[in-house]
């Protein structure tokens, strides 16, 4: 990795400068030689050397850490969530043309980086993909594994870019802001939100709460805020079955909610099937 990384990084982030305010001030911002994001009112922040920048103006601890992004990496390769890229994708083909859009939550990068990849492949179309997260250890292995993205730490609630910004936000499985997804929307602009349906990852469930109520699971709160904020909503379902690896399993089981793992004695080989069944919300500035 070393130097080149780093540079590769801040060209790429210097041609699209202008999304860029400082967390601190709000000013523009812009990327020096030095490889520094700087306002005018000198408020700095380094760019790594494996390319991302960390936003943060005060430290958090995440719950997530590195082995959890490295199991999350696995499960994503593995295909499991195919289905979604694939609708995602053709989703925001039908935006018609080149796109800069933001993931809220990116996590350890591989959705953002596949629905790039795929979006670019198929069609004449060019994506401008940024990623923020809270959690270091996730951008870290994002910028890691995946160049010519822009890789941030940062809050997703006080996002360091200028409003009006991006085409589209993604926010997978993850907490979300809609007062700061609005501000950070073009005019046109699409907010992507993906939820669990009631069959997601059952198969785990039923290991974990046998004869309880955690059984099942509503996104209908989710769903109602969700209409609330934004116009021409439209949900679009997908349910896959996947036989999964028994050595992915233990890694399932990692990146589910932190609740499921305080049972000890659980028979993971019980689980051969692993079912996604999640709810793709797409909704307008309204
Ligand atoms: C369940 S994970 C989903 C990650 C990724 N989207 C995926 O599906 O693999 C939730 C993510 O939200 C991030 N997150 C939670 N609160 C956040 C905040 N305030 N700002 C930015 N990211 C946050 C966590 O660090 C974590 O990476
Ligand atoms: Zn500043």
């Amino acid at each position: 990795m070393g130097l080149s990384r780093k540079i590769a990084s801040a060209h790429y982030m210097t041609e699209q400068q202008s999304i860029f305010a400082c967390p601190v001030c709000g000013e523009k911002m812009k990327i020096t030689d030095q490889c520094v994001v700087t306002c005018e009112n000198h408020h700095t922040f380094d760019i790594a050397k494996q390319g991302y920048v960390n936003f943060m103006t005060h430290p958090t601890t995440s719950m997530y850490g590195k082995d959890l992004f490295e199991a999350r990496k696995q499960i994503i390769e593995s295909g499991l969530y195919a289905q979604l890229h694939h609708t995602v994708v053709e989703l925001l083909q039908s935006f018609g043309r080149d796109m800069t859009v933001l993931d809220t939550g990116c996590g350890e990068g591989s959705h953002l980086a596949k629905v790039k990849q795929q979006f670019e492949k198929t069609m004449d179309q060019k994506m401008v993909a940024v990623g923020i997260d809270i959690a270091k250890e996730g951008v870290v292995a994002a910028s890691r594994n995946y160049e010519g993205m822009i890789w941030c730490v940062g809050d997703l609630a006080k996002c360091p870019f200028q409003k009006s910004s991006f085409d589209a936000i993604l926010n997978i499985l993850s907490p979300a802001n809609y007062t700061e997804f609005k501000r950070l929307l073009k005019p046109n602009g699409w907010v992507v939100k993906v939820v669990p349906q009631s069959g997601y990852l059952y198969q785990l469930r039923e290991l974990f709460f046998a004869d309880s109520d955690k059984e099942s699971y509503s996104n209908a709160h989710t769903v109602e805020r969700f209409k609330e904020n934004f116009s021409d909503v439209t949900i679009k379902r997908i349910t896959q079955k996947v036989v999964i690896p028994q050595n992915l399993v233990p890694m399932l089981m990692h990146m589910t909610p932190m609740g499921w793992h305080q049972t000890t004695d659980i028979d993971q080989t019980k689980v051969k099937e692993i079912t996604i069944d999640l709810d793709i919300l797409v909704g307008k500035l309204s």
